[in-house]
């Protein structure tokens, strides 16, 4: 009788482990999916988001402040050659991950620390 106690809370750690791994891939497969659709802006605003000149930074920006200016983009509100298309590309969710993401940056590009 002991034994089938056994086999039963082996299932129970198997099941919560199973939950366990799961849970956590989904919290990475989200963060996954923000840092792809922010990859898309780094084509034009750099590599994470600091410009290497000549285009605005996204990077250590106010996530208010990303939304508003995507929102604008969207209303016609604020003049745009590109953005204005782009940004009704993006759902308002989406844009307010891209923006948490943006804003979580340091507003300066950290420094590559050099090994030795
Ligand atoms: C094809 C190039 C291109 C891509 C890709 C692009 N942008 Fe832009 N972005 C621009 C240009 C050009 C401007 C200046 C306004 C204009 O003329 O459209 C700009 C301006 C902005 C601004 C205003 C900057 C400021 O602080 O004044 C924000 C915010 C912005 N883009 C966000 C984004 C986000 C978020 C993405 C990715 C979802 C993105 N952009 C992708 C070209 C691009």
């Amino acid at each position: 009788m002991s034994h089938s106690i056994i086999r039963k809370s082996s299932w129970m750690m198997a099941g919560l482990l199973v939950s366990l791994l799961c849970s956590t891939g989904i919290a990475s497969a989200q963060s996954l999916q923000v840092k792809q659709w922010a990859a898309s802006c780094s084509a034009c605003h750099g590599t994470d988001g600091y410009s290497e000149g000549g285009m605005a930074s996204l990077a250590g920006q106010k996530k208010a402040d990303l939304i508003e200016k995507m929102n604008d983009y969207k209303s016609g509100k604020r003049v745009a050659s590109i953005m204005h298309q782009l940004s009704k590309g993006y759902s308002a969710e989406q844009i307010e991950q891209i923006a948490e993401y943006f804003a979580s940056l340091p507003h300066e590009k950290p420094v590559a620390t050099k090994t030795k």
